[in-house]
């Protein structure tokens, strides 16, 4: 289940991309399905001169423009078709954000200056700071005041080129609160063109109340948060913050078993602060583990035979003022499927630009321009489980595709912290970012 607007697919018109510079279409490079892996993920598929057609809110063909131009169907239907001349721009897969926090109403400026001063986020937390300070605000907001927060990140997102998000609760801590902060990821989910995916993460923290009652809080995810979540189909996953000062192996485990008892996925927030061994966990089949700063060198060739994406979120690290960034190039060079996301919350990763979590891959984790495409991409996409329909531009697929005011892809991650995306194009509707200064 991910939310969109299926059912106005059919009246979407006809949409035909032509001479895009280079097309990016990461068509599968194998028979097999499932994340990318290794040298896969450098594999982007570059159309030049390429041109997409859409209809219905569906790719239907993908070629050059010479060929699309010739088509007989085109050229009897051309004038019902929308075309959108892209004079050289390149155009990439939308992109895929498969990690965010959007539910929460203020920016946290107190932590933000403290730790300028040089206190770590585990300080912080103790001195009343952290996700607990996110906490009363979204207590105290209706449900349309929240939906209307999230809605306002959904369409920044777009306007960086993203038409999928993973949109996590976290910020309610009670079963009202958080779902309260899931119906309002469903309420902006139903206005905005793009997917979203939500999540349910009742175990972010321990909240005050509960201090000391850890496992009474636990129980009141397990047995109150799961079931009113699936049952309302409020939630596609539930995810847990398993580190320290978080939720422990042992409660993670008893929140893994009940959301699979409800028919919930699992993912989680894994290894950000300290070590976890992974592998008992595998036996849930978690689509993600996410950061991973610090992963178990015996883990690696386990998480190489599997499926479970890694989900780096550098935007973290930058914002945290770390020196060191996830371990990216062991894990894709031992096999491990990695994906990028943004991370968008107000504690740790307070953006929204997949190209600048893009840009952070690239100079901070040596993945090159390529790998960092791929795994912002169809690797998110399968993170989400969605990779049969999302993260690369093939007949099918949903019509998700952003357009990027520049002539070279590597040019995506290069250009940090000003915005290159053009148009972004969501399930066939066309956005366009009036805001873009254009330097070509
Ligand atoms: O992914 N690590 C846990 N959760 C978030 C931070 C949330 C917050 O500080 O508000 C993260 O970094
Ligand atoms: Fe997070």
């Amino acid at each position: 289940m991910s939310l969109n607007r299926k059912s106005k697919s059919q009246t979407k018109p006809a949409l035909l991309l032509i001479n895009i510079g280079q097309l990016l279409a990461l068509h599968s490079v194998s028979h097999k399905s499932g994340p990318r892996r290794g040298q896969e993920l450098r594999e982007l598929g570059i159309i030049e001169d390429g041109a997409v057609l859409c209809v219905g809110g569906k790719i239907v063909s993908v070629g050059t423009t010479k060929d699309a131009l010739r088509d007989p169907w085109l050229k009897k239907n051309r004038k019902n078709v929308t075309e959108i001349d892209c004079a050289g721009e390149v155009v990439t897969p939308g992109f895929v954000d498969s990690h965010t926090h959007p539910v929460f109403v203020s920016p946290r400026l107190v932590d933000f200056e403290k730790r300028i001063e040089g206190a770590s986020y585990q300080e912080m937390a103790q001195a009343g700071g952290g996700i607990r300070a996110s906490v009363d605000g979204v207590r105290r907001a209706g449900k349309s005041a929240l939906a209307a927060r999230v809605f306002s990140a959904l369409h920044d997102m777009a306007i960086h080129g993203t038409t999928t998000v993973e949109a996590k609760s976290g910020y309610g801590l009670t079963v009202e609160s958080e779902m309260k902060s899931l119906q309002a990821i469903r309420e902006a989910a139903a206005r905005w063109p793009g997917t979203v995916v939500p999540t349910l993460l009742g175990a972010h923290v321990v909240p005050r109340e509960f201090q000391g009652r850890s496992l009474n809080y636990v129980e009141i995810v397990c047995k109150e948060m799961i079931p009113r979540a699936a049952r309302q189909k409020l939630a596609q996953f539930v995810d847990v913050f398993c580190d320290r000062g978080a939720f422990t192996v042992e409660d993670t485990e008893k929140i893994f078993a009940a959301a699979e008892r409800h028919g919930l996925s699992v993912r989680a927030h894994m290894c950000q602060l300290t070590e976890t061994v992974l592998w008992p966990f595998l036996r849930f089949d978690p689509a993600s583990f996410d950061h991973m700063d610090h992963v178990n060198q015996d883990d690696i060739p386990q998480l190489a035979k599997r499926d479970t994406v890694a989900t780096l979120v550098p935007g973290a690290n930058y914002f945290l003022g770390l020196d060191e960034y996830p371990p990216a190039r062991k894990l894709i060079d031992a096999g491990v499927p990695v994906a990028l996301a943004t991370d968008y919350n107000p504690g740790t990763s307070p953006t929204l630009s997949m190209p600048m979590a893009m840009s952070l891959a690239s100079t901070h984790m040596k993945m090159s321009p390529a790998e960092v495409i791929a795994a912002g991409t169809i690797n998110g996409a399968w993170a989400l489980r969605l990779g049969h329909r999302k993260g690369s531009i093939e007949p099918g697929k949903d019509a998700d595709l952003a357009v990027f005011a520049v002539a070279d892809y590597r040019e995506i991650p290069y250009w940090f912290g000003v915005n290159r995306c053009s148009k972004t194009i969501l399930n066939g509707t066309v956005m366009s970012n009036v805001s873009l200064v254009r330097t070509r």
